[in-house]
Order: C-alpha cells, then structure tokens, then sequence
C-alpha cells in the first residue's frame, strides 16, 4: 500500500515536472535568441549558470532519490537511530572548494562579459546612431537625432550600433527590448544609457518592466530594424510630419498615447478613462493643448513635453477623424 501510494507520488511529480518545461518551452524557460552583441553576452551568461545549477540540481536530487530507497527503514523500530559518521575530511573538502570554485567562474565569467554588455562600442563613433528614449504614463516615445518623433515604435538602422540614452520625467519606468539587451530604467533625474546592434532587420517587441502606475502593462515597444536606405527616408519623413502637424503622426500619437486609457467608440464603453466619442475638446486646439500639458483630474499630463507641432497633429487627425467639419476653433 505504502510503496503503490510513493509510487504514484513520483509520477505525479514527473507528470507535473514534464508539463511545467512543455508548456513554459521557449516562452519561459529560456532567453529568447539574442539578435544584438550585448543581448548574446547576456544570454551566455544564463547558459553558464543554467548549466551548472542543472548539474547540481540532478545530482542533489539524484542521490536523494536514491538514498531514500536504499536506505529505508525496513522495519526497524522507530527509536532506533541510524549509523552514526562524525567527520569525513575529504567530503567536507569537496562540498566546501566544489562550491567556492563555481562561484569563483561564474563571477569571472560575468566580469568578463559585463564591458560588452554595458559599454557602447568605441568602434565608429561617428556614425553612431543617437536615440532619446523617454518613457512617460503610458507610452514611450523617440526623439532622433534629427528632431523627428515617433511613438512606441522605435525604427533603427539594421547593422549599426544604436545609443539609447534612456530617461523619464514622471515616474520610473523601464526600457526592455527581449533579444535586443537587459533591461535599463528609466528614472527621473538620472538619465541611463545603453546600446544595439540589431544584426537582422526584423519588428523586435518589449515591454515595460517598472510598474509605472495603471496602464502598464499597455506599455509595450517595437524596434523596427530596417537598412539604411529604408531607414534615411523614413526618419525624414517623419520629421516632416511633425513640421507640418500631420494627421498620419497624429494617428500615431492617438493609438500610442491615448488609446492607452480610452475608447474612441460610443459603444466600447470606457476603459480607463472616459469614452472620448464626440468629445468636441479632441478637435478644439486650444482645448486639448491645455489638457495634455497640463493633465487632467486623473490624467496624466502626458504632453507636457510635446512640442507644439505634436499637439497640431493630434488636432488634425481627431478633425480627420470627425470628418474635418465641426469642431472647435482650433
Ligand atoms: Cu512604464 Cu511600466
């Protein structure tokens, strides 16, 4: 009965053990590919301590099973006590240098590492990509090194080394790209900076990874990664969208930062915030510069930094939106 009631035990902890790593699989178990230099340092990383740490894991648990099945009770009396050892000088020497040394790699390792993953590349300083990567309740926006803007997508050039000079004006927040690095906070009055290299063009998604307040969780992030001949126009284009007040930036100012807390449709109810349908304040300039500047009784003021073009184009796009009649005077 006892040995039935251990065996089911066991399989039900195998079972358990089993779809646990099935379903985790790559989603969980273990780091994502690394498609930038300081992402593949830091996976390496991992992989060392996995493979320790696995080691000991199966060979903790390997002698424990068997120790409890070859050294059962067998019927002896419960008060009876068990073969006394006392000091066994080369078992204590080999638990105490064993551990000691793994520390001491793993430590060396990651020492060794740590210039690659931190430090920007000295390598062509002059071509080097410079990005402001501001993180705000509940977006993130990109300021280029040509004045353009653009709003939780961040495009960079494929195959280029990319600083990020990562910073925050409202609470702290953190910048995490999955395969492009670690993560970096983003804390107010303490600008942090990091880097990287996408080495194929491809959409990389991220997410914030500081509780920052409500909307959190909606604060995902893309690095599109295209070539440089893709890229030059894009962030030109961009730039004139902003001059110009365009309604397509807008468009992407309303999906990043508004939509975050609220439905433009009567019928979706409200999410965070109120239901902005046939909110004539959307298209009144004037109106919705003193809102997002300065915030609401809830929200934010999540364009307290904006220029002024940011705020025409959000203008244009929601008259765009309510068929360019009616509206304010803006
Ligand atoms: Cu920003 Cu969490």
């Amino acid at each position: 009965m006892r040995r039935k009631l251990f065996s089911l035990v066991v399989a039900t902890a195998l079972v358990l053990v089993a779809a646990g790593a099935a379903a985790a699989a790559n989603g969980g178990f273990t780091p994502p590919t690394a498609h930038s230099p300081n992402a593949q340092r830091i996976n390496d990383a991992y992989y060392l301590i996995l493979g320790f740490t696995a080691f000991i894991f199966v060979l903790v648990e390997g002698v424990l099973l068997l120790f409890v099945v070859k050294y059962r009770s067998r019927g002896r009396g419960r008060e009876v006590d068990g073969f006394q050892i006392h000091g066994h000088r080369r078992t204590e020497l080999i638990w105490t240098a064993g551990p000691v040394l793994i520390l001491a790699v793993i430590a060396s390792f990651v020492f060794y590492k740590l210039p690659g993953i931190t430090g920007v590349p000295q390598a062509s300083a002059a071509d080097q990509l410079q990005v402001t990567v501001e993180g705000r309740q509940f977006y993130w926006q990109f300021t280029y090194p040509n004045g353009a803007v653009s709003v939780d997508t961040l495009h960079v050039p494929v195959g280029e080394v990319v600083r990020l000079n990562v910073i925050s004006r409202d609470v702290d927040h953190s910048w995490w790209i999955f395969e492009l690095g670690g993560k970096w906070d983003a804390i107010p009055g303490h600008p942090n900076h990091t880097w990287f290299k996408v080495d194929q063009p491809g959409t990389y998604e991220g997410t914030c990874a500081e509780l920052c307040g409500l909307q959190h969780a909606a604060m995902r992030a893309w690095v599109v990664a295209e070539p440089r001949d893709v890229y030059n126009p894009w962030v030109s284009a961009q730039k004139q969208k902003l001059d110009t007040g365009s309604p397509a930036l807008g468009q992407e100012v309303a999906a990043g930062v508004c939509a975050k807390c609220h439905y433009f449709n009567q019928k979706q109810g409200s999410l965070v915030g109120p239901n902005l349908a046939n909110n004539a304040r959307l298209t009144d300039l004037n109106g919705l510069t003193t809102l997002v500047r300065n915030g609401g009784v809830l929200m934010p003021a999540v364009g307290k930094y904006w220029s002024d073009g940011q705020i025409r184009a959000l203008v244009a796009y929601f008259k765009q939106q309510s068929g360019g009649a009616s509206g304010g005077q803006g």
